[in-house]
Parts: structure tokens; C-alpha cells; sequence
């Protein structure tokens, strides 16, 4: 079974993706990671991340696996915590734009979802290009404010309330208006407004779109 989760940053998509992929025993794919370490290895190498020709050396290079938690390795070493990085999250949505970019990770996705014989996968082009094919898709929203109040709560900072929230906003500018499989919501993909809702209620809601039996 695959089930295709995409939404704007902080809309809650790691931790429902991560709890649904467990409660169906299904491996679980943060994609969003993949990019992320594709620009700290564009970072590291010293290349530039507007260069489409530097980030796509890196994406056909670069040696990306997942732990047994789901947490991406690059060369066999955890990228956590550096992928997460300030400087890492300002420039994911540029190298994530360029199409010779894509293309490999794409190619990597879609194979990793026959490799575990079906996935819970989340991020931006999920319900939409990687798996359109899916039974399962949904596209998870909520307000910006909501959003970076989870965020610096995630973070323990929630003073940082207001710089989150123009962050999150500049990068949901980016990721939807780019020309290369730009966030949308595409046709037949199911919409959940978790603005107001615990992860568990989304998660509730979800086992109870896809029909899954009750444990
Ligand atoms: O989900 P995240 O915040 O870790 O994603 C980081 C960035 O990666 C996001 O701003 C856009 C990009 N991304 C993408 O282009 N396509 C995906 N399927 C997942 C993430």
C-alpha cells in the first residue's frame, strides 16, 4: 500500500505520516529530507546552490539511505541534526527547484516504494507526481500562525514565533510557485484542515479515511 501525504511546511505532516506508517506497518519517507541533504552536501562541497549543473552533481552522487527510525543517511552517517540546520532550511526551497535536481530523487523515491513493498510518504509533489497513482492521498493544511506556533514549540522557542512563521510563509511562496512540480493541491487528493486538531485526532481521521482496521 502507498499513501501520499503532501502539505506546506509545519502543517504536521512528519509526525501523522510517521504514527500512520507505524500503525499500518508500512516503512515511513520524509522526502523532505532528502532535499535537505542533497543542499548540506551542495553546502559542504562548497558549490553553489543556484547552480542547477552543482545541485544536480550532488542529487546523481550523492548516497542516500534511511536508518531503521527513517532517518536519512548520507554515505552510511546520519544527516540529523545538521540537515535541520538554519542555513540548510533557507536554501532547501532553491536547490529543491531545480528540475535535474528532482529527477534523481524521484527515481529514488519510487524505487525505495517497491524495495519496502509500499510506504507512507510525505512532502510536496507526493500525491501529485511520485505516487499520483496512489489510493491514499492527502494534502494536510493549516494557517501559517498555527504552523510556526507548532514549530517553535517543536523547537523550544517560542519566542521565535514571528521569525518562523516569515520563514515558513517565504518558503511556502517558493515551493508553490515554482515552476518544476510546484506545491498544489492536485485532483482527487483529499484536503484535512488540522488547524484546531491534535496530531492524533489527524491521525484518527486518516486511519479512518483509508478503512484501516482497528487495533
Ligand atoms: O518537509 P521539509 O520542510 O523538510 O522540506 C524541505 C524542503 O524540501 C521544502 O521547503 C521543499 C522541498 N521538498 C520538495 O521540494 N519536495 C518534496 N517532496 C519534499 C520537500
Amino acid at each position: 500500500m502507498i499513501v501520499a501525504i503532501d502539505g506546506p511546511a509545519g502543517a504536521g505532516k512528519s509526525t501523522v505520516a510517521k504514527s500512520l506508517a507505524r500503525r499500518l506497518s508500512l516503512h515511513f519517507l520524509d522526502t523532505g529530507a532528502m532535499y535537505r541533504a542533497v543542499t548540506l552536501e551542495v553546502l559542504r562541497r562548497g558549490l553553489d546552490p543556484a547552480s542547477g549543473g552543482d545541485c544536480a552533481a550532488v542529487a546523481g552522487s550523492i548516497e542516500l539511505d534511511f536508518d531503521a527510525q527513517g532517518k536519512v543517511l548520507i554515505a552510511g552517517q546520519p544527516g540529523e541534526p545538521h540537515i535541520r540546520s538554519r542555513e540548510v532550511t533557507s536554501l532547501v526551497s532553491a536547490v529543491s527547484a531545480h528540475a535535474e535536481v528532482r529527477d534523481p530523487i524521484v527515481t529514488l523515491q519510487r524505487s525505495l516504494a517497491e524495495r519496502w513493498g509500499g510506504l507512507v510518504a510525505e512532502g510536496r509533489d507526493m500525491t501529485t507526481v511520485v505516487f499520483p497513482e496512489a489510493r491514499h492521498r492527502f494534502f494536510l493544511k493549516a494557517s501559517s500562525s498555527e504552523r510556526a506556533r507548532r514549530r517553535a514549540l517543536e523547537l523550544g522557542t517560542p519566542e521565535d514565533v514571528e521569525r518562523i512563521r516569515e520563514e515558513i510563509e517565504r518558503r511556502d511562496r517558493l515551493d508553490s510557485t515554482r515552476a518544476v512540480s510546484p506545491l498544489h493541491v492536485g485532483p482527487g487528493v483529499r484536503e484535512i484542515d488540522t488547524d484546531g486538531k491534535s496530531a492524533e485526532e489527524v491521525l484518527a481521521l486518516l486511519v479512518s479515511l483509508i478503512g484501516a482496521p482497528r487495533t
